[in-house]
């Protein structure tokens, strides 16, 4: 059985349900993590009772010695991991603009979205090294390219979707722009272990109350995508962003 670990399954709504799900589906063991660990089990539970092979454990992207307690007890139990989806992310006061931000607040995010998922990507590397076909998919979004049409730095706001103007998203879009980064570099520093790492961004998505009346897609849809690249062959793409699959403008 293959193992895959998911980041960032707290909530029974959130993406990271999804994919620890098409993931189990799909006869891989998942192991999902949340910052309560309380809420990890109990989605643990729910999908173990579907029949499903899932076990729960602690990470808090802002608190690195969690981090490496979770890689050590999972290298004890799964010296093998197959795929990592970082999928764990932070969005704060969206409404800022860039003289207002709390800068503060800033890092919180860029510690929570770009650090902390570097910090996991180092701490699981060797088990995924010894998988022989290590598969990373960083979870981004089209807030943090240049030139995606809804939106992109470039584009948003003032582009397609007029109702959302007033959230311009800066600093949640500057840790993308960085993670994308992240992703490029490391695609390069881990091609010799055969791990193949790419961004997605799995497109507005109804993970919020709301969201669906300003045009956010059910997480059916979007998961599509970051199952897609969970389960590339070994010639599949390296080094990428991708939306459903099909490239998307950096
Ligand atoms: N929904 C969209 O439209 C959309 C669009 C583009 C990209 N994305 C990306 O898709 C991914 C999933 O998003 P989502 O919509 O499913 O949002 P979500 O439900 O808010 O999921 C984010 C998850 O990250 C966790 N998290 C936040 N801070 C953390 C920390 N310090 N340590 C560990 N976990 C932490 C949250 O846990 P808590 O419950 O404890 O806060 C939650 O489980 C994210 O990377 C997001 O940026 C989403």
């Amino acid at each position: 059985m293959k193992t895959a670990l998911v980041t960032g399954v707290s909530t029974k709504v959130g993406l990271g349900y999804a994919i620890a799900e098409a993931l189990g589906k799909q006869d891989y063991h998942v192991i999902i993590s949340a910052r309560k660990l309380e809420q990890a089990e109990t989605i643990a539970r729910e999908l173990n009772s579907q029949g499903l092979s899932i076990s729960a454990i602690r990470i808090d992207l802002l608190d690195r010695k969690s981090i490496a307690e979770a890689a050590s007890q999972v290298n004890k139990k799964h010296p093998v991991l197959d795929v990592l989806v970082n999928n764990a992310a932070l969005m704060l006061d969206g409404s800022a603009t860039t003289l207002e931000k709390d800068l503060d607040e800033f890092n919180i995010e860029f510690q929570t979205n770009v650090t902390g998922t570097w910090s996991v990507t180092q701490e699981f590397y060797k088990m995924l090294v010894a998988s022989g076909h290590g598969r990373i998919v960083n979870v981004s979004s089209g807030a943090g390219s240049f030139t995606d049409p809804d939106f992109g730095l470039v584009h948003f706001p003032g582009a397609a979707l007029k109702l959302l103007d007033p959230y311009p998203l800066t600093p949640y879009a500057i840790t993308k722009l960085a993670l994308n980064g992240l992703t490029i570099k490391m695609s390069k520093d881990f091609k010799a272990d055969n791990i193949l790492v790419n961004a997605v961004c799995p497109g507005f998505t109804a993970t919020r109350a709301g969201s669906a009346d300003f045009g956010a897609r059910p997480v059916s849809e979007s998961v599509k995508g970051i199952v897609w690249a969970a389960t590339l062959p070994d010639d599949g793409p390296n080094g990428g962003f991708f939306r459903d699959g099909a490239p998307l403008p950096w």
